[in-house]
């Protein structure tokens, strides 16, 4: 294998090279037949070199039956390309190297897939030969991207004091929100780790250890229902840090992304980035995490309707809800077709419909004018200030629903007629959450964030008599209508730690049970203090033009949690089991 010690790697060579004698090795990506001479384009992670073979070199036969993807080496001369053939979109692409000999170092099978830019090859075949996916250009360039954001990362953390410090992957379990992976011990049967949603209770526990300013990319697990922006495993920046308030958390933030943002991929970021209230984004964008790249706002039309006899209206607003359109100028019109479209979409959401108006040769058409009305109709209509074209849609709802329904109908809309501006990456802060929110499932309040989030100061009174008035000292921030990273300031004080596990309808048991070494923890000495975790696969997927965080991550698992290529979760011997004192419950 010496003998084949690469001189120069794929990407290396230009036309300074000019006559040197080169050994390259790689995969055999391209393998072309043009009248006698045989062109390989040869590609290793750096990039291709173009390999000429001509008909009287000894191992010509060897280069024409070569097959695709096989692991070559290749000895030769390199020359420049005649005039029409220099490819100037190629770092390679004013030379070709003349081979002399050409050696197959592994030949590959017949390929299950091809390893083109564009993959047509359907996701489950591209995770099951995921190897094969990876040397597509595309992948490589995304893991290469992924690679040196991390490496900018911790450069930013270093400059700035931050230590990285390693916290359990096998940690107690205590769900809240999602599910917890668990994992058996074989020293303590019947017992179980967890493997952390989070490292949140360790970050602050190293606070209390008097480590301020804490960061590390770690892995974080939890078993919920997946999209193409969650994994049952998942990356983490996370960062917390001591004496501090959200400022200071918001202004190191900001710095790390400028500066990511430049040096990864050469953009600027404005900072500070706009902040909008909790509030605000759920009335005006219909969504926690606003996309601010376009218009489309939702409008309140509730004052307006207000006194209708139309029955939806009525009826909406008497049981307290709301009446909210969009305003799409960029739509010519809407057929009954589409129409029923949108009325799908939007019940996935809970509306049970939607009203559309629009102008028609000067007159308002709408579904419903027989009954609200020609007048109310142009007053709504004039709300948007709407000029002769373009469409309106309201939906009546209860407010939670109207809101996130037509949120969902605004990022639909805008992504279907193109309206968002690619290559465009607009940050915002969502600050001023509540605290709480009440889940009908649970029947009880739950943490909006978590339950280490301190309430705004002025709103520990209202802790236990009206947990659903008391504001968060949380941020989030917001990428291209994605959450990218949340957090807050803590409960640093043991006392209010404990009011706020209460009035999550913890008795004092509980506490002690679940949460015992944080509370105690925070009794001998715990400054202040507070923190932020980034999604770092959600980042890394934005900044790479790509939907689906499934194309940053090397080895995912499809939406049921499934590892294609090696098949996990897998049966395991009874042994194993016998071992961990677990017995499988029979599955039907
Ligand atoms: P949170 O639960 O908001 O906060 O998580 C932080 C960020 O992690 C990303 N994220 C995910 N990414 C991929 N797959 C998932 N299943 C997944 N779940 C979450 C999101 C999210 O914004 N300990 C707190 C942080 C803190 O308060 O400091 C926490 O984990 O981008």
């Amino acid at each position: 294998m010496t003998e084949w010690k690469r001189s120069h790697k794929c990407g290396d060579l230009n036309k300074e090279d000019k006559g040197s004698n080169v050994v390259l090795v790689g995969w055999a990506a391209r393998v072309r037949d043009h009248g006698g001479v045989v062109f390989i384009s040869l590609r290793d992670r750096w990039g291709v070199t173009q390999v000429v073979v001509n008909p009287d070199n000894k191992d010509y036969n060897t280069a024409k039956s070569l097959h695709m993807e096989s692991v070559i080496g290749v000895k030769g001369r390199v020359a420049l390309r005649p005039e029409g053939q220099i490819n100037k979109n190629m770092k390679t692409g004013e030379i070709e190297v003349i081979a002399d000999e050409i050696v197959v170092l592994n030949p590959a099978d017949p390929l299950p897939l091809m390893i083109a830019e564009e993959s047509d090859a359907s996701e489950e075949l591209r995770l099951t030969y995921r190897y094969l996916d990876l040397r597509r250009p595309q992948m490589q360039k995304n893991i290469i991207l992924r690679h040196k954001a991390a490496q900018i990362v911790r450069r930013f953390f270093d400059d700035n004091e931050f230590l990285e410090i390693e916290t359990p992957y096998l940690m107690k379990s205590t769900p809240e929100g999602a599910r917890d992976y668990l994992v058996p011990s074989r020293n303590h049967p019947g017992k179980f780790y967890a493997l952390p949603q989070s490292p949140q209770t360790y970050k602050q526990i190293l606070m209390i250890a008097s480590f301020d300013r804490y960061f590390q990319i770690v892995r974080c697990f939890r078993d919920e229902d997946l999209r193409a922006d969650r994994q049952p495993e998942f990356t983490q920046i996370d960062v917390e840090m001591s004496f501090i308030d959200e400022n200071d958390i918001i202004d190191v933030v900001e710095r790390l992304m400028q500066r990511l943002f430049k040096e990864a991929i050469n953009k600027d970021l404005k900072i500070p980035f706009p902040r909008i209230d909790y509030n605000t984004a759920m009335e005006q964008y219909g969504s926690d995490a606003p996309d601010i790249r376009f218009d489309l706002k939702l409008d309140d039309l509730s004052d307006l309707v207000r006194g209708s006899d139309f029955g939806i209206f009525k009826s909406t607003i008497e049981a307290g809800g709301a009446v909210k359109g969009i305003y799409v100028p960029e739509m010519e019109g809407i057929s009954r077709k589409n129409t029923d479209e949108i009325t799908e979409f939007v019940s996935k959401y809970g509306a049970k419909g939607v009203i559309t108006i629009q102008k028609r040769e000067g007159e308002i058409v709408s579904p419903v004018k027989k009954y609200v009305g020609q007048e109310l109709l142009q007053q709504i209509w004039n709300s948007f200030e709407a000029k002769e074209s373009g469409v309106v849609f309201i939906i009546a709802a209860g407010k939670q629903v109207c809101n996130v329904s037509l949120g969902a109908l605004r990022k639909k809309i805008a992504k279907d007629l193109d309206l968002i501006p690619q290559n465009e990456f607009a940050l915002t802060w969502v600050v001023d959450f509540p605290l709480f929110e009440y889940d009908e499932d649970e029947g009880r309040f739950v943490a909006m964030h978590h339950p280490f989030t301190s309430p705004k100061l002025e709103d520990i009174d209202k802790l236990g008599s009206e947990p659903e008035k008391v504001m968060a000292r949380a941020y989030d921030l917001v990428l291209n209508g994605t959450e990218i990273a949340g957090g807050s300031i803590r409960n640093y004080r043991s006392d209010v730690q404990e009011k706020l596990f209460e009035a999550l309808g913890m008795d004092e048991e509980t506490i002690k049970y679940k949460f015992g070494f944080l509370v105690e923890a925070l009794k001998y000495g715990a400054p202040p203090h507070g923190g932020i975790a980034f999604g770092f696969d959600r980042l890394i997927a934005i900044m790479a033009g790509e939907d689906s965080i499934r194309n940053v991550i090397p080895f995912p698992k499809t939406t049921s949690a499934y590892s294609l290529m090696d098949g996990a979760p897998s049966e395991v011997d009874e042994n194993q089991l016998k071992e961990l004192g677990i017995m499988a419950a029979k599955q039907e």
